[in-house]
């Protein structure tokens, strides 16, 4: 079998060793710096995080009522909404996850409200039949919640 010939290994530029631990500062700047954008407290209380596009909030209000999402959901200024099978739904827009997993994202938050069990295979909530248009209003108005 032949023996491929050794490659000579390509020599890298010779870095004055000031000028490499120089670099070496400023990649742990760097890295320091993404490391407090990852500690961001609210990111999402930004509004282009939470704005529902062509989403009718009052109408989301009212259908809030009509599924009966308040017989497990505490919803602030929806009637009967008490419930405590589920969370509390107080301050919605301002949550960084929904069930604790999926980023609080307009479009996380209408799929979730569409079908949970498709999002989070598993999660108690029951999927309520809910169609994409209802969904979508119940999101702006969850959103609204701050
Ligand atoms: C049978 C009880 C029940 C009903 C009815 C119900 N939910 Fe839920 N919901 C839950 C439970 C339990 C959770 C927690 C799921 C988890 O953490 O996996 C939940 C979670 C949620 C969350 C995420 C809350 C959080 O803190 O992350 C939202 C938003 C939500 N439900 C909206 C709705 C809406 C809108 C309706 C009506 C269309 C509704 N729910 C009806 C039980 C219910």
């Amino acid at each position: 079998m032949a023996v491929p010939p050794r490659r000579s290994p390509v020599r890298g530029r010779v870095t004055p060793h000031s000028c490499r631990s120089r670099a070496l500062a400023a990649l742990l700047a760097a890295a320091a710096l993404a490391g407090l954008a990852g500690c961001e407290r609210r990111p999402l209380a930004d509004a282009r995080f939470t704005q529902v596009p062509e989403a009718d909030p009052t109408r989301g209000q009212a259908l809030l009522a009509q599924y009966q999402c308040g017989s497990c959901h505490a919803i602030p200024e929806v009637p009967a909404s008490e419930g405590a099978a589920g969370p509390t739904l107080a301050a919605f827009g301002r949550r960084s996850y929904i069930a604790g997993e999926v980023p609080n994202l307009p479009a996380n938050l209408i799929a979730w409200i569409e079908s949970p069990q498709a999002l989070v295979p598993g999660t108690p909530m029951p999927d309520m039949g809910v169609s994409p248009r209802d969904a979508r209003d119940i999101a702006a108005y969850l959103m609204s919640l701050r």
